[in-house]
C-alpha cells in the first residue's frame, strides 16, 4: 500500500505515546504508523492492544540510542517524519540515576536528528521531526506569571536538564543543517495508562490499597494538570500546522496545589468506593521533600490557541473523575505494571522518605 506519511512515533508504548499511537493510527489509515520503543519499565504494549491488529500500525523494539538499528527503522519503512516521545520522563528517577537521562534523552535524541539526517540526505521536501519536550526545562516560577515559549532555559533536575539539552540540539539541526523541526513543551499530563510512580496515578493506586499517600514537603508545589488526550490532539495539529522551526508552549490552565488535588483526588475516591466521606483523606502523610523540588510550573498556552486553534476540552474534575473509574476498571494492568521491578523502586524510594 502507498502510505501518504510514514511517520516514527518514539516511546509509542509509554503513556502519552500510547495516546499518540492511537489517535494517528486510528484518525488516519492513510498514514503508516511505526512505533519504536525500547520496551523499558515505563513501556509496555498492553497499552496499544485495541489498535495493535490495525494495518497501518507497525511495532519496532529498538533502542534510539543504538544508530544501526534506528538507521536500519528509517529505510525499511521510507521514513519522512518523526514524532519524538522517548525518553526517561521520572524526575526522582533522574535524581537517583542521572546516566540513564543523559544516554537516552541526549545521545538518543541526538541518534534520531542524525538517521533523519542521514536517510533524508539534505532533501527535506514534505520531511518533519517534531520533538516533544517539558515545560520543566524554564525552570521554577514563583507565586506570579507563566512560562512563554521565550522564557529563558533554566533547568534544575536531572530530568529537565536533559530535555533541555535535546530541545538545544534539536533546534541546532535546524538551524546548522536546515532539517525541518517543530517543537512543543507541555505541562504535566495525567489521564490512562500513566505509570504509576507519577503523583496521580500512584495516588489512586495507594488510596485504592489503603495505603499511605506520600506528599513531598508541604504539599505547597503547584503543577498546571493536562488530560492526556488534550495533549494528543495537540501533538497532532502541531505535527500537520505547526510552523517549521517554531516552538508551541501546550498547558491546561489548570493550577493545583499538589496537597489539594491530592485532597481532593481522596474525596473522589471515597464516592467511587463507598467509603465514609473523610476516609481516604486519613492516608496522607507528609514525606521528606524532594531534592531541588521546583515550586511552580504554569504555562502560557496562548501562541497555540492564537495560532492553531487548540485550548484543553477535558476540564480537571471531568478528567479526574474519567482517570479514577479507568484505574479501577482496569486492575489487570495496574498489577502487571506493579509487579517485580516496580515493588522494589517503590520500597527504595519511599523507605528514604
Ligand atoms: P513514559 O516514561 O511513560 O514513556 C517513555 C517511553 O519511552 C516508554 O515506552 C519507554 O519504553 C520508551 N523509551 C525509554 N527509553 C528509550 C530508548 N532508549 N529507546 C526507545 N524507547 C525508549 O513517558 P511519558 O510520560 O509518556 O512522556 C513522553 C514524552 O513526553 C517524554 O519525552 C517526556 O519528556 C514528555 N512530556 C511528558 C509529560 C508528562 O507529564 N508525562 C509532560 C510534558 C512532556
Ligand atoms: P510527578 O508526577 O513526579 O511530576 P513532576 O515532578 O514531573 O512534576 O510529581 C508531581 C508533583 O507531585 C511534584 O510536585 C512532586 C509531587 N509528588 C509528591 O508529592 N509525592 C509523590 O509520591 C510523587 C511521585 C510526586
Amino acid at each position: 500500500m502507498s502510505y501518504q506519511r510514514r511517520i516514527i512515533v518514539t516511546g509509542g508504548a509509554g503513556f502519552i505515546g500510547s495516546h499518540v499511537v492511537r489517535l494517528l493510527v486510528n484518525k488516519y489509515p492513510e498514514y503508516l504508523i511505526v512505533n519504536v520503543d525500547k520496551l523499558t519499565y515505563a513501556g509496555n504494549l498492553e497499552n496499544l492492544r485495541d489498535i495493535e491488529h490495525q494495518p497501518n500500525y507497525r511495532f519496532e523494539k529498538a533502542d534510539i540510542t543504538q544508530h544501526e538499528a534506528i538507521a536500519a527503522i528509517f529505510g525499511k519503512y521510507q521514513i519522512d517524519s518523526v514524532i519524538h516521545l522517548a525518553a526517561e520522563s521520572h524526575v526522582d528517577r533522574s535524581i537517583a540515576n542521572p546516566m540513564d537521562f543523559i544516554q537516552t534523552n541526549i545521545v538518543g535524541t541526538v541518534v534520531l536528528l542524525n538517521a533523519a539526517r542521514s536517510y533524508w540526505n539534505n532533501n527535506f521536501e514534505n520531511k518533519r521531526f517534531y520533538h516533544i519536550s517539558t515545560d520543566e526545562v524554564y525552570g521554577s516560577l514563583g507565586k506570579e506569571g507563566y512560562f512563554t515559549e521565550t522564557t529563558p532555559y533554566s533547568p534544575r533536575s536531572p530530568y529537565s536538564a536533559s530535555k533541555a539539552a535535546s530541545d538545544h540540539l534539536v533546534r541546532a539541526y535546524h538551524h546548522t543543517y536546515g532539517l525541518p523541526v517543530v517543537l512543543s513543551n507541555c505541562s504535566n499530563n495525567y489521564g490512562p495508562y500513566q505509570f504509576p510512580e507519577k503523583l496521580i496515578p500512584l495516588a489512586i493506586n495507594n488510596i485504592k490499597n489503603m495505603k499511605a499517600v506520600p506528599v513531598y514537603g508541604t504539599g505547597e508545589n503547584v503543577r498546571d494538570w493536562l488530560y492526556v488526550e488534550d495533549h494528543a490532539r495537540a501533538i497532532d495539529l502541531i505535527f500537520h500546522r505547526g510552523k517549521v522551526g517554531e516552538t508551541y508552549n501546550i498547558g491546561g490552565h489548570n493550577e493545583w496545589r499538589n496537597i489539594d488535588l491530592i485532597r481532593l483526588l481522596c474525596d473522589i475516591m471515597d464516592k467511587k468506593l463507598g467509603r465514609q466521606p473523610g476516609t481516604s483523606q486519613q492516608l496522607i502523610q507528609f514525606v521528606k521533600d524532594r531534592a531541588g523540588h521546583d515550586l511552580r510550573y504554569a504555562i502560557d498556552a496562548s501562541k497555540i490557541k492564537k495560532e492553531l486553534g487548540w485550548e484543553p476540552s477535558v476540564t480537571f474534575e471531568v478528567g479526574l473523575e474519567k482517570t479514577v473509574d479507568w484505574y479501577l476498571q482496569n486492575e489487570q494492568w495496574l498489577q502487571h505494571v506493579v509487579s517485580g521491578e516496580y515493588e522494589k523502586y517503590y520500597e527504595q524510594q519511599y523507605a528514604q522518605r
